[in-house]
């Protein structure tokens, strides 16, 4: 008590004398005295230099307003220390293929700081593994921790929404319950390490045209269901230690300014409790932010600090609303290695996290056609190797979600180091060409916007036939790239005619002398597959797969590893069968103000299932080198009652081991709300399966995986009637369907009524 008095005495002084006069010595310390303490004597200044981070070398955005500490080079901001109350300075840095820092340091010659590039979202969601991100994530999490890293900027877990989104390559899938249980799994394996996580773009950050601007007009249902319905799941599942308010403004509010989405929705339905930053210089008021719940402001600006000051002075920001966002900053603060003094190594085990960034990228690869067995390759075949690809690929995409890594391993070393031998007459052409462009396209760490890719060399006809003659088998890569700052054009998802030509040249100067051409697609997003396909044997698409990439297509085309992953994005016939393809990215087009999401709730699969649009691949498709059969499907009721469990066998009946993608979609009655044909509700992956071996999986399905979200009533509603199950090997190859009854309409959740759309979107409709 008497302590008590003594410092709330000691805290009026300090108030009207300022904090000199405060005893050094017995000021609260963070850690050691609770926060509400410390945030009593801190002073206006100090709370706003707390809740604004500090702030960043960059053109345009005026002053820097504290050094940015330099502990890490390169990354992306810091929080604010304040020393008299043993406050340190945090280290925030991206992202989500793997740490991105400057690879050196001034005065510092003889290290390195190089990171793993992991295999890049959409591949990783395309394993179909959680259990196998989470591995990925235990891994990544130690490299942040040992290069004294606080809070990754990662993951990223947007919803893939229209397949020409620049950044989809750092998102899982177009499927909210896909997006979101990768999700989970990454920040769980990435903050058993004691670190934090971001997950971004909180929410509806579907493009990058004019993405700190535009507003993204969503109806209530699309929102809950699909685009924040990915966030919830991460945080119920999770807990990130911090979430990322986006650029955009969704219904005419920014989200970084939006209570209704950070309060809540975030925290009081969800039941957050970290800490809320903006994206780098997002939103417009930092008053708003504060009062929205959105704690940092990132990187951080004089005048941000300026207007918080001075709008507690005027009254116009409760200092209470701000004492809030201090106090959940500094409980952040107190969860860091920062905080804890972790004394890191700057040497994380760079040799077995390019192992394990190897074996998830052949893992999540998806083998998409494969006639006559075309694939596996045959041991020790000459191998025609065509495309840069093969010799320079694309690791993962640009921005703030690129890594900067010490090496790449390229197609061709992979396969030769297997024993393959690769043509040397083609080599040599690539080779000199990507060394020509070197010399006009400098290598550079971060790029924005579209990136530069090595033109392909044009061959000659003697160049194609002599490999034809010469080796066993052709092998073309595909390559795309894109990243933060611009959206894919429509001509990227299309072959080029030089592509066309090309591929042709080389596919049928190879069957003329019955060899076979197999492609590999090393691309971060869909492309049209339907006018070239037929004409090669096989498709292994391999996404972006980080710096083992060659070693891991070579695992995956040799036989070593079975190909096992799956699309968690659907690959349409043309763009125009995007049922966004009208609305994206906005009116107007070259800087689109609003975007207007009428598709609703019809995102990928829900669409083209839906109203049966052909797909050239759909979700949840992959092949195998192998077979399996699906058997036994079992539910535990008749009737649905608090939950229902599924239970399926998996056989593999083929010649090979491999695992098998389980997914669980279920269909709902129409009774009150128009529903997609189906939804996926829940997915497995068998362990290695052995020819013969068989697998059980179980699935659980909860109410709110029989409800949608009805915006008259605010609920998450489940109407009674008949659910039918549907086991697939992909959304399209259901193999065991059955049904069970829910007797009662039940009234799964009750929300606040949030983020209402002030204008009519004439929504699609079944
Ligand atoms: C990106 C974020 C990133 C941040 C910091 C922004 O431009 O949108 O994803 O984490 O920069 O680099």
């Amino acid at each position: 008590m008497e302590t008590v008095q003594f410092r709330q005495v000691i805290a009026v002084a300090f108030l009207l004398v300022g904090h000199t006069a405060f005893p050094q010595e017995k000021l609260p310390q963070l850690g050691h005295a609770p926060v509400s303490e410390i945030i009593k004597l801190m002073t206006l200044k100090e709370k706003a230099s707390i809740v604004a981070g500090t702030g960043m070398r960059f053109q345009g955005h005026g002053a820097v307003i504290g050094e940015a500490d330099g502990r890490v080079p390169g990354a992306a901001g810091n929080t604010m220390s304040i020393t008299r109350f043993g406050i340190p300075g945090t280290v925030l840095s991206d992202g989500p293929a793997g740490v991105r820092i400057d690879p050196f340091r001034k005065g510092d010659s003889t290290k390195s700081y190089y990171a793993t590039a992991w295999p890049v979202g959409t591949l990783l969601a395309s394993s179909w593994d959680t259990a196998l991100v989470k591995k990925v994530g235990v891994g990544f999490g130690n490299e942040i921790k040992e290069y004294g890293i606080d809070v990754i900027l990662a993951p990223g877990m947007n919803i893939q929404r229209n397949l020409l989104n620049g950044r989809n390559f750092e998102y899982f899938s177009e499927d909210p319950y896909v997006s979101g249980y990768m999700a989970a799994a990454m920040v769980n394996g990435i903050q058993s390490n004691g670190v934090g996580t971001s997950i971004k773009h909180f929410a509806a950050n579907n493009q990058e045209s004019n993405r700190n601007a535009v507003n993204a007009i969503i109806s209530e249902r699309a929102l809950r269901e699909l685009y924040l319905r990915s966030f919830e799941i991460a945080v119920k599942r999770s807990q990130p230690t911090t979430v990322m308010s986006s650029y955009n403004k969704i219904n005419g509010t920014y989200t970084s300014e939006s209570n209704d989405l950070l309060t809540k929705i975030l925290r009081e339905e969800w039941g957050f409790k970290g800490m809320v930053m903006t994206d780098w210089f997002g939103g417009k008021d930092p008053v708003a932010q504060m009062k929205a719940g959105n704690d940092l402001l990132e990187p951080g600006t004089p005048w941000q600090q300026q207007a918080i000051i001075d709008a507690v002075k005027n009254g116009t920001l409760d200092v209470k609303v701000l004492d809030q966002n201090v106090e959940r900053v500094l409980l952040y603060i107190l969860k860091t290695p920062s905080f804890r003094k972790y004394q890191y190594s700057n040497t994380p085990d760079l040799k077995s996290h390019a192992t394990l960034s190897r074996n998830a990228a052949a893992d999540g690869m998806v083998l998409l056609k494969n006639d006559n067995s075309a694939l596996p390759l045959t041991k020790n075949q000459k191998v025609a190797l065509f495309g840069i690809g093969c010799y320079k690929p694309v690791i993962g995409g640009t921005g703030s979600g690129a890594v900067v890594v010490a090496y790449t391993v390229a197609l061709e070393k992979g396969l030769s180091q297997i024993g393959y031998v690769p043509d040397t007459a083609l080599k040599t052409i690539y080779v000199s060409q990507i060394k020509a462009d070197l010399k006009t396209h400098p290598e550079k760490n971060m790029v924005l916007g579209s990136p530069h890719l090595v033109p392909e060399p044009e061959l000659r006809a003697t160049d194609i036939n002599s490999a034809a003659d010469h080796d066993d088998i052709g092998i073309f890569t595909i390559r795309r790239n894109a990243g933060e700052g611009a959206d894919r054009k429509v001509e990227d998802f299309y072959l080029s005619e030089a592509e066309k030509t090309q591929l042709k040249a080389v596919g049928d100067a190879f069957h003329a002398k019955g060899k076979k051409i197999i492609v590999v697609l090393n691309i971060g997003g869909a492309i049209e597959m339907e006018s070239w396909s037929k004409n090669v044997d096989a498709i292994l698409l391999a996404w972006q797969p980080g710096l083992e990439a060659g070693n891991a297509i070579a695992d995956v085309l040799s036989g070593g590893v079975d190909p096992s992953g799956k699309l968690a994005t659907t690959f349409p016939v043309k763009y125009e069968d995007e049922p966004s393809a009208k609305s994206f990215p906005g009116t107007p087009a070259n800087r689109p103000a609003e975007s207007i999401y009428d598709e609703g709730i019809y995102v990928g699969y829900r669409y083209f299932n839906t109203f049966s649009v052909k797909t050239s691949y759909p979700f949840g498709y992959g092949l195998s080198y192998t077979k399996f059969t699906y058997s036994n499907l079992k539910l535990s009721a008749v009737a649905f009652s608090k939950k229902m469990t599924v239970t399926v066998t998996v056989t593999n009946t083929g010649k090979v081991v491999g695992k098998e993608v389980v997914q669980l979609y279920l269909s709902a009655p129409h009774k009150t709300l128009d529903k997609p044909s189906e939804e996926l509700k829940g997915f497995g992956k068998t362990r290695l399966l052995q020819p013969g071996a068989s697998q059980t999986l179980t699935f659980t399905i909860d109410p709110k995986n029989l409800a949608s979200f009805n915006t008259e009533k605010s609920s998450w509603i489940a109407d009674a009637g008949k659910y039918t199950v549907k086991i697939g090997a992909s959304s399209e190859d259901i193999r065991m369907t059955k049904s069970f009854a829910l007797a009662k309409t039940l009234i799964v959740e009750k929300d606040h009524k949030a983020i209402v759309p002030q204008v009519t979107i004439k929504e699609l409709k079944n």
